[in-house]
């Protein structure tokens, strides 16, 4: 387990035991920055990282923090949900008091706490949720329940140590495609929180591709970054792996692919001894990135969209943010690498929207395990 901002986690454990949780009505840690705008305190739970951050007027990053369970999780090829779970119950706490410290902030000085509501792992969500409601009961501060893929789309919002000013902000209508280990979806966002689900995926996700066929391959978990290594130095021309265009359709699949590579593998296991993995790697990524850039592009003129937002874990994925940035036909807004995957920046910046939108959620609220973005 580490964390993302240099931290070791086992060292946060142990320098926080004896220190207070910080409550609502302490005193500003530091003064040195002017208080202004409105602070959520995001909290993210719903897979395998443990995240807490917080965020001002819903794009400007004052602390992000991340616990990564990657470690743990290795040695079963994947998320293992109990592990997931009983791993947020012992970080949680000191991973938000190191978001607060970070941001020299104590609860008095948030405006609201967002947690990840769903969708995700139910009982990873219920650790980030309960936290929340804890943390709300004892500061009166209002809560909201974010969904996972509104998050993901919000991360492109943030700037990381952001430059004066602040980049310009993603403009409507915009032509979204999620693209992470759960969810592969094209969505057309008129307007802030408001959505049209275009497609998505019939079957496997495109982070749940890069997975399974790292697998197949040999390569390591998570199978995202593996796979991108190693093509590296592998021929994206080497096997000419199908690409499932669902014309008529804004629909992906990706069990066809996956199927393909297994045959591939099989055949070539049969005469040699080991697998070119770097070629068919390369390959892979490929049709996968060939697919998402066309769906996404011919979608965008079909909708008149005015720019295209991609996001999720895949999203980091260096072939396809090369193939988004190498058109110009459109504006192409992708979150910096740091936060493609699961953080709570995304999280407090989608709660920044919904407060100011009105939004507060009770305290009888739930968690949505298959909660779909378009029913926010
Ligand atoms: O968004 P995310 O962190 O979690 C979900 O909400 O699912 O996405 C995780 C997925 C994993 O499937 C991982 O293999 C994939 O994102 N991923 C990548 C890369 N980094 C992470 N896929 C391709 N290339 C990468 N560099
Ligand atoms: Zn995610």
């Amino acid at each position: 387990m580490r964390m993302v901002n240099g931290v070791e986690m086992d060292q946060v454990m142990n320098q926080k035991k004896s220190s207070s949780f910080p409550s609502a009505s302490k005193s500003p840690v530091s003064g040195t920055r002017p208080v202004s705008g409105t602070r959520i305190l995001g909290i993210e739970t719903s897979c395998d990282e443990t995240a807490a951050a917080v965020i001002e007027d819903g794009r400007l990053i004052l602390s992000n923090c991340v616990a990564s369970q990657v470690e743990l999780h290795a040695r079963f090829g994947g998320v293992f949900p109990e592990v997931a779970s009983r791993q947020h119950i012992r970080t949680i706490l000191p991973i938000i008091e190191e978001a607060l410290q970070q941001a020299h902030m104590s609860l008095g000085e948030i405006g609201a706490v967002a947690v990840t509501r769903g969708p995700g792992l139910p009982g990873s969500l219920v650790v980030g949720m309960n936290t929340a409601k804890g943390i709300v009961l004892g500061s009166g501060l209002p809560l909201l329940g974010i969904n996972h893929l509104e998050a993901h789309i919000y991360s492109a919002w943030l700037a990381v140590n952001p430059p004066q000013p602040l980049p310009p902000e993603p403009r409507f209508p915009l032509l979204v495609l999620i693209v992470s280990g759960g969810h592969t979806e094209l969505i057309l966002m008129k307007g802030h929180l408001d959505y049209e689900r275009l497609g998505a995926t019939l079957d496997d996700a495109a982070g749940e591709a890069f997975d399974k066929v790292a697998r197949l391959i040999g390569l390591g978990y998570p199978g995202g970054p593996a796979i991108q290594e190693a093509s590296a130095s592998g021929d994206p021309r080497a096997f000419k792996f199908p690409r499932a265009w669902l014309e008529g359709s804004w629909d992906f699949s990706f069990s066809g692919l996956k199927t393909a590579v297994l045959r591939e593998v099989r055949d070539l296991q049969r005469v040699y001894d080991t697998l070119p993995a770097a070629d068919l790697a390369a390959s892979f990524q490929a049709a996968v990135v060939e697919v998402l850039v066309g769906k996404a592009f011919k979608a965008a003129s079909a909708f008149g969209a005015a720019e295209i937002l991609v996001a999720g874990g895949v999203s980091a994925n260096m072939a396809l943010r090369g193939a988004l940035h190498a058109q110009a036909d459109f504006p192409v807004h992708i979150p910096p690498i740091a936060l493609c995957t699961d953080n709570a920046a995304m999280v407090a910046s989608a709660g920044y929207y919904r407060f100011t939108a009105g939004q507060q959620d009770g305290l009888d609220m739930d968690i949505l395990p298959n909660w779909p973005l378009i029913e926010v």
